[in-house]
Formats: C-alpha cells, structure tokens, sequence
C-alpha cells in the first residue's frame, strides 16, 4: 500500500495531466462580463446536495456563463462529500473538526465560489463560517447563503458572506478582526500559477500571524491540472507543512482524483512553548 507521502510525490510529478475537469477554465476570460438579469435567469442552474449525515439537503445556484467563480468545482463536491462522512472516512479530518466541548468550529473558506463548502460544512457541522471571494462574486455567494438558511441552522451553524482578494491588506484585516478561527478551508484554490503568491501570502497571514496563539490549520481539496502546480507546493513547504489527509478515487477518465491536504505552520509548537516560557 502507498504511504501519503508517495500520493503527494505522484500527484505533484505525474506528467499525465488531461482531465475532464479542466474545460472548466476556458471560460475564465469571461469573468464578470456583463449579462442582462433576464439572461442570468436563464442560465443559472440549481444543484441539490443530499447531506446524509444531518438527512438535510444544500441547495447551490450556479450561473455558469459568468465565469469559474460562479461554477461548482469538483474538489468542491469531493469536500463535501467527505464532510459528509467525516467520521467514518478520514480519522485526521474526524479530530480537526469534532470538538463539541470548546463550541462551534469557527472556520473561514478562501475562495469560496459558490459557496457550496463553507455552507455544507456549516450545515453539517453546525459551524460558524465565514465564505469570502472577490467582490464581483460576493451577490451570488449571499444568494446561496440566504438560500440554505435552514438546513444551516439545523446544527446551530452560522453563514457570513465577506469580500476577500488574496494578499489585500484592507480585505485580510478586516476579516481577522471580525473573528478568530479554528480552520481556514479552500477548494480548487490553485489553479493559476500568478495567484500563488497572492495565496500564499493569505495563508501565512491567518497561519502565521500571531504565532503565540493555537494551532490553526488549512484544509485544502485540490485536483491537480498541470505540473507547474509542485512550484505552489515547494514554496508552501518553506512555511508549512504539508500532508495530504485523504485521497479520492479519481473520477472517470483521470489518473488522479482530488486530494485533501493539511497546512500547518512549521514549528508552530517549538515556538508556542518558547513563547509561554517566556
Ligand atoms: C476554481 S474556483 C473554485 C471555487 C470553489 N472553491 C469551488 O471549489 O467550487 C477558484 C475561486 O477562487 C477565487 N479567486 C481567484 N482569485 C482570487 C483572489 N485573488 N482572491 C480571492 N479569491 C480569488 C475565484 O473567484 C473562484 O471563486
């Protein structure tokens, strides 16, 4: 059997990169162009997801000829699904998010889209949550949010809508003053290789911030497109130690499936000790 570190090496150096799910990114040059609302209408599509674990259902509007931030990706769905069983599938993934006695998991999505992670794990956790994208992204992301008001509060579980560009300031400031969290989650994050930096940089801005504070981690589901991805990992490795958590079966016509990896601060221990001790 492979251990995780030899998925990881796989996933980041296969050659074989034709997936089905990639098509998704031609229509990027469309993003945020304009449409009449009577269009919008029209093309939107909605898509039910059946939550066993709290036998409830997240209702999420794509509207697709808007760009990829207004489409369901498949590292989405694959998150979701294993939310969904988190207990039975991913013991790692079972002791970061069930923590009944300290209070709602507090967590914040990068990305968000159309918000189906962060709403589902609301639901399904009765979390807190706190979805961000661009600006353009944020009516749509209200709308779902709006939308699944009750199958969110079944568990006491709490949905925020909130702008946030990657790497700006104003946006990161604003959102950390507003809370603190436990995990930060995104979902086919990595993509284009300038948004890197710009995530990274958030990333170590929530992860390593303060680092006298407890452990926070980032739970990423990523399908891996192209090779040019291991640049984002080997520049995320200085900082944080990565682990890929579960892996997916891939979907049909692929080799690889969506991976689910864990983020932490380096050495985040040694220098919490250190900090107490002095
Ligand atoms: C490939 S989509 C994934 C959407 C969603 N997480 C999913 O899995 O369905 C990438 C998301 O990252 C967002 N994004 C891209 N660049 C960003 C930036 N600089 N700051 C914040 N979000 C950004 C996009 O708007 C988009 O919603």
């Amino acid at each position: 059997m492979r251990n995780t570190k030899e998925t990881e090496r796989e996933a980041e150096d296969s050659d074989q990169e034709i997936n089905p799910c990639t098509v998704l990114l031609v229509q990027e040059h469309e993003e945020g162009k304009p449409e009449a609302i009577d269009d919008l209408v029209l093309h939107h599509h909605q898509q039910t997801f059946n939550l066993e674990s709290i036998k409830s259902a997240v209702v999420i509007r794509q509207l697709p000829s808007q760009g990829l931030s207004f489409q369901l990706w498949p590292a989405a769905t694959a998150f979701v699904s294993l939310l969904d069983r988190h207990d039975r599938s991913s013991t790692t993934l079972s002791s970061l998010l069930n923590r009944p006695h300290l209070g709602p998991l507090r967590i914040l999505e990068l990305g968000s889209g159309t918000g189906l992670v962060g709403i589902a794990a609301a639901a399904i956790l009765g979390a807190h949550v706190t979805v961000t994208d661009l600006s353009h992204v944020i009516p749509n992301l209200k709308f779902n949010a709006e939308a699944n008001m009750n199958a969110v509060g079944l568990n006491g579980g709490k949905v925020e809508v909130a702008a946030l560009g990657w790497g700006v300031e104003k946006e990161m400031e604003a959102i950390k003053e507003n809370d603190e969290y436990d995990v930060i989650m995104g979902s086919d994050v990595v993509y284009h290789d300038h948004l890197y930096n710009p995530l990274l940089q958030t990333l170590k801005y929530f992860l390593l911030g303060d680092r006298t504070k407890k452990e926070m981690v980032f739970v990423m589901s990523h399908l891996k497109r192209w090779k040019k991805e291991s640049v984002f990992f080997k520049k995320a490795k200085k900082d944080f130690d990565v682990e890929v958590i579960h892996k997916h079966d891939p979907c049909d016509g692929s080799r690889v499936g969506v991976l689910l990896y864990t983020f932490v601060a380096k050495n985040k221990k040694k220098k919490v000790e250190v900090a107490e001790s002095q």
